[in-house]
């Protein structure tokens, strides 16, 4: 059946949108209302205030909201929120959080805080004429016609730490930057950034456009194409790091110098491989993206910005590294992240004030901290695990759980198929065999028959 296209959607009440996509997409199956509903919040204004979070809103999408804890983090104990529904993750974050606080715990600390804006623009007329007006005028007049946009800014000891006329013509013909660097505290910025951008092409405009020494050709040609805030922040930095003696990391059977060779080696393989390296940052994004979500900051932003800087040498490599001298392991990683503690959905969102009050209401330095350790933690377990008893044995004993549940196991079902999965390995297969010989069935439909 073909679909027919809406108009005025937005302006339709919520029950309005359930309706026309019930008729329109789900053959007229009233079954949506329930499951619609049974997310809605009974708090009327709770419920409004998640709707008005984004538009076209007709339920809410649940996330697991876990705590991670024991994680000491420069001397200080935290338990650290985690947004994520993958399992294993949360379990793998408080496993290396345990494991590290008995060796001396996670150390961050931060490289840089500068984040950065352009306006991209098109200009075709003499280049070292823009560039004298630009440092002679231009650049003074785009400080001070921003002074009231960055006012309360600066008052925070933040605002514009400096601006460059960038020409790229040789990548694209008549194609310049204002690159504009920023210090934003404890906000994300982006609102800053972008207000501060857009009033710097207008300046620049118009300090053109009065310049006699532009020709009316030159002045005609100056076209702005946009002004925005880059996600990548490669000079916005935080350092998690863990270290210690290499006698302390023997593993099960495994020696401490066989655990470090097999460490060193996964880890050396992400730096030179890039199919394995997207698994590895994968992994590592799985800790980070949890805090970021958790404390209602834009994932996509960090994960963004996280990829271009794994691939800044030109080939796309480990966020993480490691290194063994004078019998020291020492594991860190570098992650590139622009994270807000004021400004956005961090005084608006319960659970994402009660994430940061988790934390000791941290600035948006400690909360960088919080979310490079948490994905340095994960990329521990993960490697952990795989190079010695494989990802699956862990992974799908969390796994088990969504399996049972998608099998709507009872809690007395649940409880038999941990005891026996202790000692084996969890399959799919073999939960749902050992589930229809458990039930007296030989197969999952018949199930679902009865
Ligand atoms: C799964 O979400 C993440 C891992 O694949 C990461 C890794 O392979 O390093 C286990």
């Amino acid at each position: 059946m073909k679909h027919q296209a809406v108009e005025g959607f937005s302006k339709l009440s919520k029950e309005g949108k359930i309706e026309w996509v019930i008729n329109e997409y789900l053959n007229g199956d009233t079954s949506t209302i329930k499951i619609l509903k049974q997310y809605w919040n009974d708090d009327a204004d709770l419920q409004k205030l998640h709707d008005e979070f984004s538009e076209n809103t007709v339920s809410n999408f649940y996330m697991p909201f876990g705590l991670a804890p024991n994680f000491l983090i420069n001397n200080e104990l935290y338990a650290i929120p985690m947004a994520v529904e993958e399992s294993s993750v949360v379990a793998a974050a408080s496993k290396a959080a345990k494991f590290w606080q008995t060796r001396g715990g996670f150390k961050t600390t931060i490289l840089s805080t500068t984040k950065l804006g352009h306006v991209h623009f098109m200009y075709e007329g003499d280049f070292e004429k823009l560039n004298t007006a630009f440092e002679n005028t231009i650049k003074a007049k785009l400080v001070e016609e921003t002074n009231d946009i960055t006012k309360n800014m600066r008052a925070r000891n933040g605002g514009i730490l400096n601006l460059e006329l960038i020409n790229k013509t040789a990548d694209l013909a008549n194609y310049y930057q204002i690159k504009g660097s920023f210090e934003t505290v404890d906000s994300m910025g982006a609102n800053f950034i972008n207000s501060c951008l857009e009033q710097f092409a207008k300046t620049l405009k118009n300090e053109i456009d009065a310049d006699d020494n532009f020709t009316q050709e030159e002045k005609d040609s100056l076209q702005i194409v946009m002004c925005i805030l880059s996600n990548y922040t490669p000079d916005c930095i935080v350092r998690a790091e863990v270290s210690c003696p290499i006698e302390q990391l023997a593993e099960g059977e495994i020696t401490a110098e066989e655990f470090v060779e097999k460490f060193s080696r996964a880890v050396r393989i992400a730096e030179i491989e890039p199919y394995r390296a997207t698994t590895h940052n994968k992994g590592i994004m799985n800790g980070v993206d949890s805090v970021v979500i958790a404390t209602g900051n834009d994932f996509r932003a960090v994960e963004a910005c996280a990829h271009t800087y794994a691939a800044k040498d030109g080939q796309y490599s480990s966020l993480t590294h490691c290194e063994v001298k004078d019998g020291i392991f020492r594991f860190w990683i570098d992650l590139p992240t622009a994270l807000g503690t004021i400004g956005g959905l961090t005084a608006l969102h319960p659970l994402v004030k009660l994430a940061l009050g988790i934390l000791g209401k941290p600035n948006s330095k400690e909360l960088m901290g919080f979310a490079a350790v948490a994905g340095l933690a994960q990329n521990f377990a993960a490697l952990r695990s795989l190079v010695t008893t494989g990802i699956q044995k862990g992974h799908m004993k969390m796994h088990l759980m969504n399996i049972l549940n998608q099998l709507e196991a009872t809690e007395e079902e649940k409880q038999f198929f941990v005891n026996y999965f202790k000692d084996k390995t969890v399959t799919h297969h073999t939960v749902i065999d050992e589930f229809c010989r458990l039930r007296g069935v030989t197969s999952v439909e018949e199930i679902k028959k009865n």
